[in-house]
């Protein structure tokens, strides 16, 4: 009968090594064993951006890359976006069950009633150049959350942690706000508790003079879905840096923000400001064949498209596009959608995408709304940090009641020099 292990031959040594199989995995540990003496240290898996390791076991969010699937808790993101809301997703991801109608009206009352910052947080965002950066804002301003709320270090305490990922969760809308009236030198908004989650963030972002803010409900529905798509993904870039950051059991303020910056790389959540730079600069429908060459010869990257897990449609990127015509009946069509959809168009039917399985991401279009909504393209990671918050929390919370789980430090490959004596100054060539 078979058996779930592999048997691996030293051929150094002729010795035999039976591995058990687990979840498709074997234990990185028991290759240690496999030695060709006593002083020997082991054998190593060497897997440089862990292409092929799992860091961790989870029970939050499947990416099923070779079939274009993405559940939260088992629940379809298909569902989620269409039946569901962020804050109720956020409860689901956070708590693994979706809330019964008094566990979401709590859930709602709490965060709703942690929206506004301390006044010096508001006074250290107006002390940024005028225009920097809303991300190198925000990643700035989450780290320098973690000196109000001191106790937040108390991290294997239950009942401080939830107040601190209530506090992240409320509040990051108002730091994006924030920072993007800062970048326009317009008066800050503030919160506005009548409103919806992502009603109060259009608020904070475009009330003007009026007295009350009446949110269009298409967009205030538009973000809440973008939301939703955003929440989770899995041990991604930035979800790791959160684990590999928290299992030093610094507070979540402090791990958020070195998330937040892992975020805020190009190939990462900066990838939708990438998407509509490239879409500009293509700046037509007759650009894009010159453009998909230079893709192709490695000389330009087709930002928006293909994932690390995802080698079919990336499943968020379906839902955008329809999120991206109800936005646009409201906005007016944005002109860059009909070059990204021949780019799209173009880039599937052509061996070298098809090769390598690359198709659109979840960055591919959500630009062009962020885009037509208003929002300058500096703005766009961090309308991915805003839902992002969740996952990040969830995940970090799962990491914390994993008792596998230690502090990561991974081992390394050492190629350098061997040992060599100091040279004074006076004798070096
Ligand atoms: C997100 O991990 C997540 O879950 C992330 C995310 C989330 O929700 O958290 O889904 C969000 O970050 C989406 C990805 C956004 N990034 C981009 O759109 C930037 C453009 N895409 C790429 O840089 C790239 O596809 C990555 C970074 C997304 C994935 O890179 P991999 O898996 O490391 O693949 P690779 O760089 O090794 O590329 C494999 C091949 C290479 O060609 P060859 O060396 O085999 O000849 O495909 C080529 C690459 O040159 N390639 C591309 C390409 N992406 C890969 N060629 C042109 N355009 C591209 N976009």
């Amino acid at each position: 009968m078979a058996k779930d292990s592999l048997t691996i031959k030293d051929n150094r040594t002729g010795k035999e090594y039976e591995l058990p199989i687990w979840e498709g995995t074997i234990q990185a540990m028991d290759l240690r064993q496999i030695k060709v003496d006593d002083g020997d240290f082991g054998i190593m898996a060497y897997d440089p951006a862990y292409k092929n390791t799992a860091s961790t076991k989870s029970s939050i969010t499947l990416v099923d890359g070779e079939n274009g699937i993405l559940r939260y808790r088992g629940y379809p993101i298909e569902q989620l976006a269409e039946k569901s809301n962020f804050l109720e997703v956020a409860y689901l991801i956070l708590n693994g069950e979706l809330p019964t109608k008094d566990e979401l009206d709590q859930w709602v009352y709490d965060i709703t009633h942690h929206t506004i910052i301390h006044e010096n947080i508001k006074e250290l965002m107006q002390n940024f150049r005028y225009d920097a950066h809303p991300m190198g804002m925000f990643v700035s301003t989450v780290a320098a959350l973690s000196t109000f709320y001191p106790a937040a270090g108390q991290i294997q305490d239950e009942k401080v942690r939830q107040i601190q990922i209530q506090r992240l969760i409320a509040k990051v809308p108002t730091i994006a706000a924030f920072s993007y009236r800062h970048s326009l030198g317009l008066p800050f908004n503030y919160p506005d508790n009548d409103l919806s989650y992502t009603g109060n963030f259009l608020n904070m972002m475009f009330k003007m003079t009026e007295l009350k803010y009446d949110p269009n409900p298409v967009l205030e529905r538009a973000l809440d879905v973008l939301f939703i798509l955003h929440a989770d993904h899995e041990q991604n870039c930035s979800t790791s840096a959160m684990r590999s950051i928290g299992s030093s059991q610094v507070d979540p303020y402090s791990a958020m923000a070195g998330a937040a910056a892992a975020l805020y790389g190009p190939l990462h959540g900066g990838a939708n400001e990438a998407v509509l730079r490239m879409l500009s600069e293509i700046g037509d429908v007759k650009g894009i064949p010159a453009f998909i060459e230079k893709a192709k010869g490695g000389e330009r990257r087709l930002m928006g498209f293909g994932h690390r897990v995802y080698k079919n449609y990336d499943p968020r990127a379906k839902i955008i596009k329809q999120v991206a015509e109800d936005v646009f009946k409201v906005t007016g069509r944005n002109p860059l959608l009909d070059i990204a959809v021949e780019l799209e168009r173009i880039a599937l039917e052509d061996d070298y995408f098809i090769e390598r399985k690359l198709y659109p991401n979840v960055d591919f279009y959500s630009g062009i709304i962020y885009q037509a909504m208003g929002l300058p393209v500096a703005m766009f990671p961090v309308m991915f940090a805003i839902p992002r918050t969740v996952g990040w929390l969830a995940q970090w919370q799962e990491m914390l009641g994993d008792s596998e789980q230690k502090i990561a430090r991974p081992r390394q490959v050492y190629l350098g020099e061997d040992k060599r004596d100091f040279v004074p100054v006076t004798k070096r060539k």
